[in-house]
């Protein structure tokens, strides 16, 4: 069944969206206590961030028991009810499968750490490099791969005189996939859930599971040092397809593979695999320079538009997304926070439910949350950031948050992270006020909430609404062919969804216009583009039912609209 297709997900970052207990984290309850406000939305899916047992080193991505609920979170019981509630609106649910890592103080490692009979391979140990040095011994890591955090990836444990690869954070081992009894290991965990009724798995780092039997040095250039060997890696086919085919397709379960470093063509692979939807990253990477993530460039949007085109014309279903918890948010880095944050934020939308893909909406975007501003590196609670900020100053030798300020602003997952904003009150909303929340809250709660929004037909939630709708109506926005106009345009995205090369379906045509920046750009449709403008069929601006007349078309500041044509 293909219903993840037309199906509009709702992801929601359980820590930050409402806090019912008031302890100043949020909780299932709170989930559940807002089922009507998502469905009111008209979404079909939940994706939940890791909700397991964990000691919150990576807030969840470090699981220390995948058949329990983190207690901050609530009980079996209270996530029971909220799968009933969903349910019983058609919602469907899908969680978050961490498989290539677990927490350091998940019962595995503790055995594998000990040598412990038939754990001693759970996970990727290996001997350092001695050499003689000047103080002795020197016993380095067993190569130069890093860490997606900084620094090595690899830690040395005393017990077994080896070190660990870890990927993400050194309280986040990775899993030995070689193994056959880890490989089983997680089918069994991805059956338990499905038998409560999980609807599918958004799948964490899913391609980078498979690591080569020789541990090589990387490239020491490149922006994740080793990826080249454990990105896409030697077995990921046969471990994915059998995962799928023993766990998911049973239950014909959905499958969310985020992958970073994956092509188009890896990722049709992938789909062959079992993989129903790809997350991908290319988009995403437009503003990190070449090498290293910390640093930033502007957004060139011919390269974001040749990004885009490359992925629409493959035969890979991708997610399609400008916002998640690992992101900062978009209105802010691809939009105008400011003086347009309502138009550039519904633009973005726009793009969202026209192209081709599985529309996904982040808690928060609906409404135009911003980026936060952080003062200190106390308020900063991302792990990732933290230590990149530290390894970075060490190493031009500065101190002091103030001279890595903007650039922390800038990237901090913690941007993702502040706490949902649903009404202006002191608490935001989230929690009640007086309590100390687990991270802060945007200030600008006071004018960009939930109730707001509610109250107001032309706010960024209407026209999310409105979009939602409006891609529920037109099936040529899931499934037409794609076609980019005006590649070259540095400030236009124009392009075609059509129905034409189906023949079973009436020959619907969608135009769409985007204005990607401030500015009034005016420009005309190629001349072997032949087409008669109907009507507008969706704007972020005034103007639905109306059509243009001439050649010319002007588009305001981020300014995007949907016309029917013929
Ligand atoms: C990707 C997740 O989205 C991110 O939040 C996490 O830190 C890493 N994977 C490691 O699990």
């Amino acid at each position: 069944m293909t219903w993840w297709k037309e199906a509009v997900f709702y992801q929601i970052y359980p820590r930050s969206f409402n806090d019912t207990d008031g302890d100043g984290v949020g909780d299932i309850r709170g989930i559940a206590e807002k089922v009507d406000y998502i469905d009111e939305l008209g979404v079909d899916a939940l994706w939940l961030n890791p909700i397991y047992e964990s000691p919150q080193a990576d807030y969840g991505y470090d699981v220390s028991d995948y058949r329990a609920i983190h207690d901050e979170y609530g009980t079996m019981e209270d996530w029971e009810n909220l799968l009933e509630k969903l349910h019983d609106r058609d919602i469907r649910l899908v969680m978050d499968l961490v498989a290539n890592h677990t927490s350091d103080e998940h019962a595995w490692f503790v055995k594998s750490r000990e040598s412990e009979d038939g754990y001693e391979d759970y996970y990727v140990w290996r001997e350092g490099e001695k050499s003689e040095g000047n103080e002795g011994v020197e016993n380095s890591p067993p190569n130069n791969w890093e860490s997606a955090f900084g620094g090595s990836a690899w830690k040395y444990d005393e017990g077994r005189d080896e070190f660990y690869l870890h990927l993400f954070h050194d309280k986040q081992p990775d899993l030995n996939w070689r193994n056959p009894d880890v490989r089983e290991e997680i089918a069994d965990v991805v059956e338990w859930w499905l038998e409560k009724g999980v609807d599918g798995f958004r799948m964490d780092v899913v391609n980078l599971l498979s690591k080569p039997e020789e541990f090589p040095d990387g490239e020491p250039e490149s922006g994740w040092v080793g990826y080249e060997h454990f990105a896409n890696g030697p077995r990921i086919h046969d471990y994915l397809g059998e995962l799928c085919e023993r766990a998911f397709e049973p239950y014909d379960a959905v499958t969310v593979g985020e992958m970073p470093e994956v092509t188009p063509d890896e990722a049709e692979r992938y789909a062959e695999d079992g993989i129903d939807i790809v997350i991908p990253f290319e988009h995403m990477e437009l503003d990190t320079g070449d090498t290293v993530d910390w640093y930033t460039t502007e957004v060139d949007l011919v390269e974001l538009k040749e990004v885009f085109s490359r992925w629409q014309e493959t035969d890979c279903w991708t997610s399609l997304y400008w916002n998640n918890h690992d992101q900062p948010r978009a209105v802010s880095r691809f939009g105008d926070d400011e003086e347009y944050r309502v138009e550039s934020a519904k633009m973005l939308a726009t793009l969202s439910f026209t192209l081709k893909g599985t529309a996904f909406i982040y808690q928060g975007e609906e409404i135009g949350m911003t980026n936060a501003e952080f003062e200190s590196f106390d308020e900063i609670k991302d792990t990732g950031t933290l230590r990149r900020a530290k390894l970075a100053m060490e190493e031009i030798g500065i101190k002091g948050f103030e001279n890595v300020r903007d650039i922390v602003n800038y990237w901090t997952r913690d941007n993702a992270r502040t706490p949902m904003q649903w009404s202006d009150e002191e608490g935001a909303g989230f929690t009640e006020s007086g309590v100390e929340p687990w991270i802060k809250i945007n200030p600008n709660h006071e004018y960009i909430n939930v109730k707001e929004a509610r109250e107001d037909e032309d706010s960024i939630l209407s026209y999310y609404r409105d979009l939602i709708e409006l891609r529920k109506q037109n099936p040529v926005l899931v499934y037409g062919d794609y076609e980019l106009l005006l590649d070259d345009h540095p400030e236009v995205y124009v392009y075609e969804r059509s129905s034409k090369g189906n023949e079973d379906e009436e020959n619907d045509r969608v135009l769409v216009t985007a204005n990607f920046f401030d500015g009034e750009p005016s420009f005309s449709l190629p001349e072997d583009y032949d087409c008669e403008l109907v009507e507008v069929i969706i704007s972020n601006y005034e103007g639905k039912g109306e059509t243009d007349t001439g050649d010319e078309f002007e588009l305001r500041p981020y300014e995007a609209r949907v016309y029917r044509v013929e």
